[in-house]
Order: structure tokens, then C-alpha cells, then sequence
């Protein structure tokens, strides 16, 4: 792991040490766009047809746009690719390109070429972002006055540097009119972070800007993916810092799946995870992963963020909710290892009563629902329990239970525990027949954050609260919620 990780820091440091600023004049760079002005592009824009064909636009040329078959009366996706290490168009580009085709059917997409530009040292890279920017401000200017195109039927969506470059582009159209809506996929994090609003993708830049976050692990104070949020809504699967299914030990299979280049694989992996997640999103309509504002990840983990009222919550991906606010929202969740990447949110909610001995409980739960079983997760109370206490926390399913019914739960007693109750007995003369100490669980309560349903569990039998280690409980739903719910139900 530290091996591969400080030879991309080296490659990156030492391409950051080569180049200073990239913040130019803003009075050179900015500014009005002039329609007739004749704008010579550094960038090629490519129609994306089908498969690997694509047909090159000439922005100079307008009868291009419509002899390569771009549709004017259809809504313009254009991708953007962001810093190239080898000067080749990564095979994602065309992965998404094929499935926005396929998703949407009556839509053009557009590729932005700006390899010649991007195949650089990372702080010329960075630098070209604006003439990109600049480039694709044109085309869409060009749309604008030859075809009466409407920016506000326009989707960005770029990658890395592309995503800043999206940002550019939509910062170059001052005029009453934005582009509709800009996603950033991992937006890149050096020589942008911290910069002002208009030096990187901002939710200024569109209509609607969405942003999801997957590599922003910093090392040496820096992170391949940008941190702050950018967008109206900031998505940080897995907290954004790298993610499932990324890791060194997964470097084998990455080789065995693209040879060498596994290893490239392995280094982008978390990077690339924000474009899959977006394919996810168009790929599987059924499985839309939910996120949900929350302050940090720590916070989220204790699972106090399942919370939609006032739109604290939104879609992933392509179907997002386009909400606008004047803060950004940065919204978390968990995500699986693997296509589809839905994961189902449960809030628990164990209330301890009148704990006698402290304890630190290791404990199996299961769930029944009204569709599956949850099969059985651990949880590691790493926390002392004594007296009256609520201990929250949050657990993530790969299936979908239906209405919760039933839960199961066992104490599994801790190493710890067991070795301090071994003492104890040795120092406290309790007689032989002394009952063992017991967990007071009082009631559980479970939130689902996908269906927003709250189920609160009793005990089913009415010695009710104390559970003893290795003894299992079940709980089912308590009477006051059945009939709660049921009196819900008929008043709708
Ligand atoms: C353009 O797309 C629309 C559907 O949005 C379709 O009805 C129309 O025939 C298309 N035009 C051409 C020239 O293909
Ligand atoms: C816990 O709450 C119960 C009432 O629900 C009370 O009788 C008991 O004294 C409390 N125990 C502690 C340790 O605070």
C-alpha cells in the first residue's frame, strides 16, 4: 500500500514542484465571450455515435454538427476527460458515453478531446483547464446563435481537471442564461483546493452543479480528489476518502482482470469509482443509492444523518433531485464494492436500562423483514454501558428487508469482559448459584433511511430486558407500534 501511494505522491509533488500558479491575469482570462470573434479550438469535440465510432465536430464548420447527426431539438451532454499520463483517452470516456445513449436515447453526446493539452506535466495541465473551458464556452455559444440551442439543455459532466474545466466553460457564458446543470466527477484537488469560487468548479458555474467525491485521501497535504465541496450538492461515498473494493490486496485481481495495467487500475481505482457510480445510477433505475446530509462522517456512522424532511436527502447520480440552495450540501452514504453499488441505510437505536456492571457489549443482531432476512452482522460496542444509556449507530444491507417484523439479537461477551469477569470472581466471594451479569437491552429502535420507516422493537417474552452472554432474544415489533401504525393506515 505505502509503496504505491508514495510513488504517486512523488509523481505528483514533483509535477507540482515544476509549475508555480496557475491563476493567471482573471482580466485576460475572463471576460464576455465575442461571437463573431473566430475562435481557433485546442480542443476537438467528437459526436459520440455508438460503440467506438465518433464523429468529429468542426466548431468553425457548423454544418459538422448536423452531417455528423447531432439533433438540436435533443438535449447536449458533453464529458470531459481530465490529466492524461499517457496521452490516451481512457476507456471510461466512451463506457459512459454509451450508456447516457442508452439510458436516455433522445440526447447528443459530445466528447471533449483535449488529450494534446492534458498529456502534460500536471501543472500545465492544470493550466490548460481554462483554454478548455474557453473551448467548450465557444461551441456552446456557436449552438446558441446558429441553432437558437438553449444553454439550460446542456449537461457537463467532467472528470478530474474536467470537472474544473466544466467549471470554466460555464464561467466564460456571462450573459442572462447558464448551462443547466454541471456534474464533477471527483474533481481534481491540486493547485484547486481552497481557491476562490471562481479559480474551480463552483455552484455559481450552472444552473445546478453536483459533485461526487471518491479519492479526496490526503497525503502530504494534498488529495488526488478536491475535499471542500464544490456544488449545490457534494455526494462523499464512504466519506469520500477512498473506496470499497480499492484496496492493495484487491491489486491482484485488478492484474488478473487487466494484466499490467491493474496496477494503473489499482492507483485510479477510488478516483474512477465516482464515474461507475454514475454509470450505476443510469444502468440500474431500481437501485438508486440515497444520501443524506450530514455534518462528517463520524456523525454518519453513528447513523443520526437518515433524515429527508426539508430535502436532507437526495439520489446519486444522474437522477439526482435538482434542488437549488444558496449553501452547498454535502450528503453521505455507503456504497458496495461492486456494481450495483446500492446499499440499504438502518439507524439503530439500542437503549440500555439500568445497566448494573459496566459493560462493553460484542453483540450478533439479525433483522427479518417482510421480504428477507438480513443474515447475522456484528456489532462492537466500543463503548462502556452502565445505568441508563442510548447507543446509537448506523448498519448498511445489500438487500431490501420490506417492513421490518422481527430482530434477533445475542451478546457475544467481549475477550475483554471475559477475562475481568474471570478476576472478579476470584476477588468477590458471590456464592455459586450467583446469577452472571446480565445486558438490560430495553426497547430498539430501527429507522430505515430509504423507506424513512421507523419500527420499534420489544422484547417478546416478558422477562423482557436481561439478556445473558451467548443467550439469544428475540424482539418483534411492540404493541404500541403495530397500533400506531395500523390506526396510520386507516386514517390514510
Ligand atoms: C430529432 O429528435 C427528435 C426526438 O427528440 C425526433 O423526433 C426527430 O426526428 C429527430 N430529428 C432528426 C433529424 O433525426
Ligand atoms: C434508569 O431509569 C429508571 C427509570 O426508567 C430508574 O428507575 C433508574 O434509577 C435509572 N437508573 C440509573 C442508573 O440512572
Amino acid at each position: 500500500m505505502s509503496m504505491l501511494k508514495i510513488l504517486c505522491c512523488v509523481l505528483l509533488t514533483c509535477h507540482l514542484s515544476m509549475g508555480k500558479k496557475i491563476r493567471g491575469n482573471r482580466e485576460d482570462q475572463r471576460g464576455v465571450l465575442r461571437v463573431n470573434e473566430l475562435h481557433v479550438s485546442s480542443s476537438v469535440f467528437r459526436l459520440f455515435l455508438e460503440g467506438e465510432d465518433t464523429c468529429t465536430l468542426d466548431p468553425l464548420q457548423l454544418h459538422t454538427l448536423t452531417s455528423c447527426g447531432f439533433n438540436s431539438s435533443n438535449p447536449l451532454i458533453i464529458i470531459t476527460h481530465g490529466w492524461s499520463l499517457d496521452g490516451m483517452m481512457e476507456s471510461w470516456v466512451h463506457r459512459l458515453a454509451a450508456t447516457l445513449k442508452e439510458a436516455l436515447t433522445d440526447v447528443n453526446v459530445v466528447i471533449t478531446d483535449w488529450l494534446t493539452l492534458a498529456h502534460q506535466h500536471y501543472p500545465t495541465a492544470a493550466q490548460n483547464t481554462r483554454t478548455v473551458g474557453k473551448d467548450i464556452a465557444h461551441l456552446l455559444q456557436s449552438l446558441q446563435v446558429h441553432f437558437q440551442f438553449p444553454l439550460k439543455r446542456v449537461h457537463l459532466i467532467g472528470y478530474s481537471l474536467g470537472a474544473h474545466i466544466s467549471g470554466f466553460a460555464g464561467s466564460y457564458l456571462e450573459g442572462s442564461q447558464k448551462i443547466g446543470r454541471i456534474t464533477g466527477l471527483d474533481p481534481a484537488g491540486p493547485l484547486f483546493e481552497g481557491m476562490s469560487p471562481t479559480d474551480r468548479l463552483s455552484p455559481d458555474d450552472a444552473e445546478f452543479v453536483d459533485a461526487i467525491h471518491t479519492f479526496t485521501h490526503e497525503r502530504m497535504g494534498l488529495s488526488v480528489g478536491i475535499k471542500q465541496a464544490v456544488a449545490h450538492f457534494d455526494f462523499y461515498p464512504n466519506g469520500g476518502n477512498y473506496q470499497p473494493g480499492c484496496d492493495l490486496q484487491d491489486i491482484y485481481e485488478h492484474i488478473s482482470t487487466y494484466g499490467l495495467l491493474g496496477f494503473q487500475q489499482t492507483v485510479k481505482c477510488s478516483h474512477e469509482r465516482s464515474v461507475h457510480l454514475f454509470i450505476d445510477s443510469l444502468l440500474n433505475k431500481d437501485k438508486q443509492s440515497m444520501a443524506y446530509r450530514c455534518n462528517d462522517q463520524s456523525a454518519f456512522n453513528k447513523g443520526i444523518c437518515l433524515d429527508c424532511r426539508k430535502n436532507r436527502c437526495n439520489t446519486l447520480g444522474y437522477n439526482i433531485r435538482k434542488i437549488r440552495s444558496g449553501t452547498s450540501k454535502r450528503l453521505y452514504l455507503k456504497t458496495g464494492q461492486r456494481m450495483p453499488y446500492k446499499l440499504f441505510h438502518y439507524q439503530f437505536r439500542i437503549h440500555f436500562v439500568n445497566q448494573m456492571v459496566g459493560i462493553e457489549p460484542y453483540l450478533t443482531v439479525s433483522l427479518s423483514g417482510t421480504k428477507e432476512d438480513s443474515g447475522d452482522f456484528n456489532i462492537d460496542i466500543a463503548e462502556t454501558i452502565l445505568g441508563n444509556e442510548t447507543y446509537t449507530f448506523l448498519i448498511t444491507l445489500d438487500k431490501d428487508l420490506g417492513d421490518l417484523m422481527m430482530l434477533k439479537l445475542r451478546w457475544e461477551g467481549s475477550a475483554l469482559w471475559k477475562k475481568m469477569w474471570g478476576r472478579v470472581q476470584n476477588f468477590i466471594p458471590w456464592g455459586r448459584g450467583q446469577k452472571t451479569p446480565v445486558l438490560s437491552v430495553g426497547h430498539i429502535r430501527v429507522k430505515a433511511g430509504e423507506t424513512q420507516e421507523r419500527t420499534t422493537f420489544c422484547a417478546m417474552t416478558n422477562d423482557g430486558q436481561e439478556v445473558e452472554v451467548s443467550q439469544e432474544k428475540t424482539f418483534v415489533r411492540c404493541k404500541e407500534d403495530t397500533s400506531k401504525k395500523h390506526r396510520r393506515r386507516i386514517h390514510n
